[in-house]
């Protein structure tokens, strides 16, 4: 993202955001709430366009990209949003074979051999036929990740995967983020507000503040910065060169 901006009516979420995303590895942009993370997010994916700056793919600025490009793109990306967004109508197996269905034309056995694999790495092997309003909001993201993944996916963007988390459920969720990554590469992306989250999961972290980033490095360099922007932030304190507003 190149100096990107996105105002809705007279408010500016976005004001000239730089963000760079490396190939193969899994980077957390961090903020507090309401500073437009699920913004950047969508303009990723070409659902919001920027009023002043450039979102850049693979090379390719999406300004100018055709639909038929922007859709190949799209199917490049795996998205897991907060909730992990199930259809409510569907069991597990269906929700993830959905997109395989949608976009591929793989044989109804192909498709079961896939989405067992899935669904067994993240270990809902045993829930196949639960509803999402079934089973518990730690089993609704699994199953999100899952879906994210079954297309295999160059890039995979989490939009909050710890929220409404306990702090045992996000851990054993950041370790399953891990793992799947180290077995299968991809680009990763994770916007969270949690700090922990970053540190645990992250090969580089970006801090996002009043829409612009005001840090971006190596997870280990951010954790031990000296800087008082960077040390406050994920310190979480209150004292400290960084106000509410
Ligand atoms: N489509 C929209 N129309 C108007 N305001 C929006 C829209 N989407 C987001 N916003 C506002 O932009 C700000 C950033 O939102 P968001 O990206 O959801 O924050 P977060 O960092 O918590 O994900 C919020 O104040 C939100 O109300
Ligand atoms: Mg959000």
């Amino acid at each position: 993202m190149r100096g990107v901006e996105k105002a809705f009516g007279s408010f500016k979420v976005l004001q000239g955001l730089d963000l760079d995303f490396k190939q193969g590895s899994i980077t957390t942009v961090l903020g507090p709430s309401g500073t437009g993370k699920s913004v950047l997010l969508k303009h990723m994916v070409g659902l919001l366009e920027p009023d002043a700056g450039e979102i850049v793919f693979f090379g390719t600025p999406l300004s100018r990209m055709s639909r038929t490009e922007k859709y190949a793109m799209r199917q490049r990306y795996g998205v897991l949003f907060q909730d992990g967004a199930l259809f409510g109508s569907m069991n597990m197996f269906d929700n993830v074979a959905f997109p395989l269905r949608k976009h591929t034309d793989k044989s109804e056995d192909e498709i079961r051999d896939i989405v067992l694999q899935r669904l067994g790495e993240v270990g809902l092997d045993s829930a196949l036929g639960k509803f999402p309003n079934e089973v518990s909001g730690g089993m609704r993201k699994r199953a999100g990740f899952a879906r994210a993944l079954v297309l295999n996916p160059d890039v995979v963007l989490f939009d909050e995967p710890d929220s409404g988390l306990d702090p045992v459920r996000t851990s054993l969720l950041n370790d399953l983020i891990l793992q799947v990554h180290a077995e299968h590469g991809g680009t990763y992306v994770l916007v969270t507000h949690n700090i922990p989250t970053a540190r645990s999961v992250s090969d580089y972290v970006a801090l996002v503040w009043q829409g612009k980033r005001i840090h971006y490095g190596p997870t280990e360099e951010a954790f031990s910065s000296d800087d008082p922007f960077v040390r406050q932030f994920l310190a979480g304190d209150s004292a400290g060169p960084l106000g509410m507003d």
